[in-house]
């Protein structure tokens, strides 16, 4: 199983705010946000940049900028709880919008919306804070490559051990940055202990 667990404290502390069942969506969305802008530090260890003459006070000395653009596509509509933080870290991204619902039963994910930006070499982040089936992701994932998207990488905030394993399988290519790695789905494809329905606990 290929995954990056972020385990850092101040994130840590966070997961454990958002999993309460007793934080109200005010305080949800909010903590999620923060969480966002952290993970993205590490989601964007990778980033590629190119080195530039800076000159300060002192003297002229060498820095970098990043190379290329960079575009975050959440996943609808939990993804939406994400786009902020990391909009909050990288200001100049563009975003694209795809909508995936899962039907409640079947558990399949059914695609309602897509509109990308134009820039298909772009650096991408695909955000969802929930990975459970794996299903909404790597349709999400099927979506963008088959309008022309390469390099993409997926964020989340809370994992199931079966979402991992169906998305290495299907994207190999796509690495996954996660908070936690969950114990395993109940029968309704709830992640256990996860945090319930992440887009009603943002979105009421
Ligand atoms: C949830 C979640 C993911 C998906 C994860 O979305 O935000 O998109 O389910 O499940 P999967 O890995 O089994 O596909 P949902 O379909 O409930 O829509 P919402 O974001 O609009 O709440």
């Amino acid at each position: 199983m290929q995954i990056n667990v972020v385990n850092h404290p101040l994130l840590q502390a966070k997961m454990t705010i958002l999993r309460d069942k007793d934080t109200k969506s005010v305080t949800f969305r909010h903590i999620i946000s923060e969480v966002a802008a952290l993970l993205t530090f590490e989601t964007t260890r990778d980033l590629p940049v190119e080195e530039v003459k800076v000159t300060t006070p002192l003297c002229e000395t060498t820095g970098c900028r990043i190379k290329g653009s960079v575009t975050v596509v959440p996943i609808l509509r939990a993804g939406l709880g994400f786009m902020e933080g990391v909009l909050s870290v990288i200001p100049e991204a563009n975003v694209g919008h795809i909508g995936m619902s899962r039907n409640e039963e079947t558990l399949l994910p059914m695609e309602y919306y897509c509109k990308l930006p134009a820039d298909m070499d772009a650096y991408t982040i695909v955000v969802d804070p929930m990975l459970a089936t794996g299903g909404s992701a790597i349709a999400a994932i099927d979506q963008l490559k088959k309008r022309g998207m390469k390099n993409l990488r997926f964020m989340c905030l809370v994992a199931a051990p079966e979402g991992v394993e169906k998305l290495n399988a299907a994207h190999p290519d796509v690495p996954i940055y996660t908070v936690v790695l969950d114990d395993h789905l109940n029968e309704h494809g709830y992640i256990v202990p996860g945090l319930g329905d992440a887009g009603d606990r943002i979105f009421g």
